[in-house]
Parts: C-alpha cells; sequence; structure tokens
C-alpha cells in the first residue's frame, strides 16, 4: 500500500498544505515545533479516525478555526482511494472516495498503520490500562471475534458495575442482577483470555527475532500476560466474590484488569532496562504487530516512525533502518530535527530518500 500525497486545512499549524510522498522512504526534516509530528498525525487520522497522540479532535483545529480537513490519496493493490477526514463543531467524518463511513471500526484495518512515536514509552512505564489498551487494539484489527467479545465483555461489565453500585446505595434493587450478568460475562471473558494468551504467543518469536535484528545480540526478550483470573472460572470467582464486589461497588476481578509485562533476559523493562533498550523493545514489539498485520491484510501497513533517532545509538538505527527496507516492508516515512544526521544514517543504511523540509506549518 501507497499513500501518495496528503492535504492538510486548518489542521493544526498548517493553514492549508500538500504533502507528496514521491519515494518509498520520506524523512520529514525541521526544527523542533515546525510541524513534522502533526503530518504523521494527519496521516494517522486518515487511517485510524482519530490521531494518535492523546488529545481532543477539537485540539487539532488551527487555533481561531473551527473546521479542519485532511484528505490523503492512497493505492492498494493497484487501485487509487481518495480518503478524507473533516471535523467540525463535535461531528467527524470519514469519506472514502467521496462515500460517507458510518461506522469508523469499519474503517479501521482498511488502510493499515503502524506508528512508532516518542510517547509509546508510556506503554512499558505506565500502568496496565496503557498496554491492555495495546494488545486489544492489535487484536481487534486482527481478530474481528475478539472486538466482538470485547465489547460485549465491556458493556455487560458496565452493567453489572452499575447494578452493584446501585445495590450498594440502596438494597431494594433485584438482587440477582450481578449473577445475571456475571453469567453473561463469563464465555466472552473466556475467549479473551484464551485468545490474549495465544496472541502473546504467537508474538513472542517475532519480538525475538526483531529485538536482536535492532540490538545485534542474543539478549532474550519477552513478554508476559498476567491474566486477572489466572487458572479460575470466571463466573466462580464472580460469584463468590458478590459481596466484596458489593462492597466495592464494582467487578474487582476479570480481564478487564489483566497485565502485561515487558522482559529484557529475566528482569523487567521498566526496572532494568535503559531508555535505548525500552526503546529498542517498543520498536520490536511494533514491528512484530506489523508483521502480524501485514499477514493478515496482505498488504505491507505504511510505517510512520516519529523521532525515531532519538536515544538509539547510530548502530541501532542502522539495523533498524536496513530491516524495514527489506521486502517485509512497504512504505516508510520518519521525521527528525537534525538534517546530518537524519542523511548521515539513511545515507550509512543505504536508503534513498525523499526529503520533505518543514519550516513553521509550511513544507518547503
Ligand atoms: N491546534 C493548533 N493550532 C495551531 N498550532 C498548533 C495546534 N496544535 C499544535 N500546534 C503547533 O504545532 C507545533 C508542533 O508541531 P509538531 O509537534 O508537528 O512539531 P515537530 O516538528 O514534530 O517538533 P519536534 O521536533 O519538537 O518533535 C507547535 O508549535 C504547536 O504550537
Ligand atoms: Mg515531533
Amino acid at each position: 500500500m501507497r499513500l501518495l500525497s496528503v492535504k492538510l486545512n486548518d489542521f493544526k499549524n498548517y493553514t492549508g498544505q500538500v504533502v507528496r510522498f514521491g519515494h518509498r522512504f520520506t524523512a520529514l526534516l525541521g526544527s523542533n515545533g515546525s510541524g513534522k509530528t502533526n503530518v504523521l498525525e494527519a496521516i494517522a487520522y486518515l487511517c485510524l479516525t482519530r490521531s494518535y497522540a492523546a488529545g481532543s479532535d477539537q485540539n487539532s483545529i488551527r487555533s481561531g478555526q473551527d473546521f479542519f480537513s485532511i484528505s490523503g490519496e492512497f493505492e492498494k493493490s493497484g487501485q487509487r482511494y481518495e480518503v478524507k477526514c473533516t471535523y467540525t463543531q463535535g461531528k467527524k467524518e470519514i469519506r472514502v472516495d467521496g462515500k460517507d463511513c458510518k461506522k469508523f471500526s469499519e474503517h479501521i484495518g482498511k488502510f493499515p498503520v503502524v506508528m512508532i512515536a516518542p510517547q509509546d514509552i508510556s506503554l512499558v512505564w505506565d500502568g496496565g490500562e496503557e498496554r491492555r489498551r495495546f494488545f486489544d487494539q492489535l487484536l481487534s484489527q486482527v481478530n474481528k471475534n475478539y472486538l466482538e467479545d470485547l465489547i460485549h465483555y465491556n458493556h455487560t461489565l458496565r452493567q453489572r458495575n452499575a447494578s452493584l453500585k446501585s445495590l450498594r446505595e440502596s438494597a431494594s434493587g433485584d438482587h440477582d442482577l450481578p449473577d445475571f450478568y456475571a453469567a453473561e460475562m463469563n464465555g466472552p471473558a473466556l475467549r479473551i483470555m484464551q485468545e490474549r494468551e495465544r496472541f502473546i504467543a504467537e508474538l513472542i518469536p517475532l519480538l525475538n527475532l526483531y529485538y536482536s535484528s535492532i540490538a545485534g545480540l542474543g539478549e532474550q526478550v519477552s513478554v508476559s500476560y498476567h491474566p486477572d483470573l489466572q487458572g479460575l472460572v470466571p463466573i466462580e470467582h464472580w460469584k463468590s466474590n458478590r459481596d466484596s464486589d458489593l462492597r466495592a461497588g464494582r467487578t474487582t476481578a476479570g480481564p478487564h484488569l489483566d497485565d502485561y509485562q515487558f522482559l529484557l533476559g529475566d528482569m523487567e523493562a521498566r526496572r532494568f532496562g535503559s531508555q535505548g533498550q525500552q526503546k529498542s523493545f517498543l520498536i520490536a514489539l511494533k514491528l512484530a504487530g506489523y508483521e502480524i498485520l501485514s499477514r493478515l491484510s496482505g498488504v505491507h501497513p505504511l510505517l510512520l516512525l516519529d523521532d525515531i533517532f532519538e536515544k538509539m545509538d547510530e548502530d541501532r538505527t542502522c539495523n533498524l533502518l536496513k530491516m524495514v527496507s527489506g521486502k517485509n516492508f512497504g512504505q516508510v516515512i520518519m521525521t527528525d530535527s537534525s538534517r546530518d544526521r537524519a542523511m548521515a544514517l539513511s545515507g550509512k543504511a543505504g536508503l534513498e530518500i525523499g526529503v520533505v523540509q518543514v519550516k513553521n506549518g509550511l513544507i518547503e
């Protein structure tokens, strides 16, 4: 799959601007705050229907305006597509070749993208919620049954929590409701846990392959999956713990509290990894996800590398660039604030890159 061009109107610091991608590799270069990441953000909107960074759609409108629009020209399996995303007054629309896309969940995955950005470090540093969201997003793109189970589980969980909370506040409610919802959640919970376990097992060999290709040594890396209800039958647990759930006013255990641990050797990456090792781990994790997504979608997703040269030494960066220029990968768009560094490293890796110079919201 190829992105040929993207057009930004009143998006972040861009008034009206077209960016063309004539090469397989493009480097967006420019000083801090010039608008490099904003171009990647715009591409994320077209593929994922939302910004990659945490932030509201409203904040993506150029200050002082009340509307933004982004359109992109894609080529996939020999066919051209125009994808357009507009946002105004709380309403976001996605159109593909002029046709309105009603369900965003159906659009996601049609133009697959993998972004690697500095804020990914929160996957290592923050709590389980970040890691669950990351793996859930990946799994949802590769397995629609998983997505359905997850939606069903989360919906019923909210209902169960509401019933627990209202019973805690007034005992006159329906006391059978929490167990009724628990029975409803049991099937999806079991399948979600099974699928998470299966997916991690599939991911680990790829993670190791990419990590050793980047780091160039035999350090083993791994992800371990920690189900909150390890070894328990969900429905039995929820039934026998109903009283403590009632006191808490919510479901205190279940797959919604599962976690994953990132390991370098047998040490936890969060506590023992250096910044460069953590970054290498995250890149390997994302590339493993890329490969799974690529196999299943049958196209090479777009790879967006934001500030990829920060924190990694020259050898690792060079290994990474060589790898993504291989046949398992497709189009790559990267950013860097140092032109010299970007040119030197891509030269060393033997890449032929198109340069897009960004200056204060203008493409030169
Ligand atoms: N809604 C908005 N309206 C106007 N300007 C905005 C808006 N949102 C962000 N900006 C501006 O966009 C600029 C940041 O752009 P961006 O993050 O793309 O920079 P960058 O080139 O990636 O910089 P760095 O090298 O530091 O990562 C900031 O100067 C910011 O003030
Ligand atoms: Mg940036």
